[in-house]
């Protein structure tokens, strides 16, 4: 059902006549590609009443809710912000009080920088169940869509997923301990400050030649991969100009990168990669 004020009006004033109590559940959408979803979340989207999406839901996962469904679209745009996250927590709360059963559908999972773990608290607070569903987080899904292991015995021994978002919007992070050679670091949001990024990373001792790829919509028919290497990653970035929602791979599993179709035997991606 198409989104209006006055729907959604209606279905806030309407009790519902399902018999169990309302409740949100926090469903990861995955990385875009609709087959990446899990059962469980598949189910519920497809039984929802009503679904609060954010902007990296796919277009292709939303159209698997039933017609009669209220999609609320609640995206955030980086740098424009759409609904405020305090105004979210509390559509939340006030639709599941209808005794309605909420689909709070984020992109990859809702407690990887999805801010799941704030919505869950407010959604608590208010004496409302909250389920969490997991989904398949971008890291995820581009180091399987792109064939790049996040961890290999010869390579890496641990991996990191980091933010450059802090609560102020910079990013507070402990460079010392991003250095080892034999760690993946997987960055999401880091695009705008990828500069700072690198100079960072090779001020602390990462060498200046450690490959990167920057996988830009991850799973999605129109993915791009650039690969790169840290010291010449703003200038790629300024080249190339990859959108958002795009995330970086620094460490020396990206030289397993392949293009397809070697990497992934599969025909569904249209990649236009660049190597920079
Ligand atoms: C607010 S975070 C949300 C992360 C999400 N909860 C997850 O688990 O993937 C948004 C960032 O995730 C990354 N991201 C999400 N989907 C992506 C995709 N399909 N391809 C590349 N990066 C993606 C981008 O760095 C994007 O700016």
């Amino acid at each position: 059902m198409t989104y209006t004020v006055s729907s959604l009006d209606k279905l806030l004033t309407g009790k519902s006549t399902g018999s169990e109590p309302g409740a949100v559940w926090l469903v990861g959408a995955g990385p875009g590609d609709v087959d990446l979803l899990t059962v469980k979340a598949l189910r519920l989207i497809e039984s929802a009443e009503v679904v609060v999406y954010d902007r990296l839901v796919s277009p292709e996962i939303l159209a698997l809710a039933p017609p009669e469904a209220l999609c609320i679209d609640v995206g955030k745009t980086p740098g424009f912000h759409g609904m405020k996250q305090a105004q979210i927590n509390q559509l939340l709360v006030d639709l599941a009080a209808t005794g309605r059963q909420v689909v709070r559908l984020k992109g990859g999972d809702p407690f990887i920088f999805g801010r799941g773990g704030e919505e869950m608290s407010w959604v608590q607070q208010a004496g409302i169940a909250c389920h969490i569903v997991p989904g398949i987080t971008a890291a995820i899904g581009c180091a399987a869509a792109t064939g790049i292991p996040l961890t290999h015995r010869d390579m890496a021994q641990s991996v990191r997923f980091i933010t450059g978002h802090g609560r102020d919007g910079k990013p507070q992070l402990d460079w010392q301990s991003l250095q080892d050679k034999r760690q993946t670091l997987v960055f999401y949001m880091g695009l705008t400050w990828c500069q700072a990024l690198s100079q960072q990373l090779i001020g602390h001792g990462r060498d200046a030649d450690t490959p990167v790829a920057i996988v830009e919509r991850g799973t999605r028919r129109d993915q791009r991969v650039i690969i790169t290497r840290l010291q010449q990653l703003a200038e790629c970035v300024a080249r190339q100009q990859p959108q958002s929602p795009s995330l970086l791979i620094v460490g020396e599993v990206v030289k397993m990168y392949r293009q397809p179709p070697e990497a992934t035997q599969c025909s569904f991606f249209e990649m236009t990669d660049a190597v920079c």
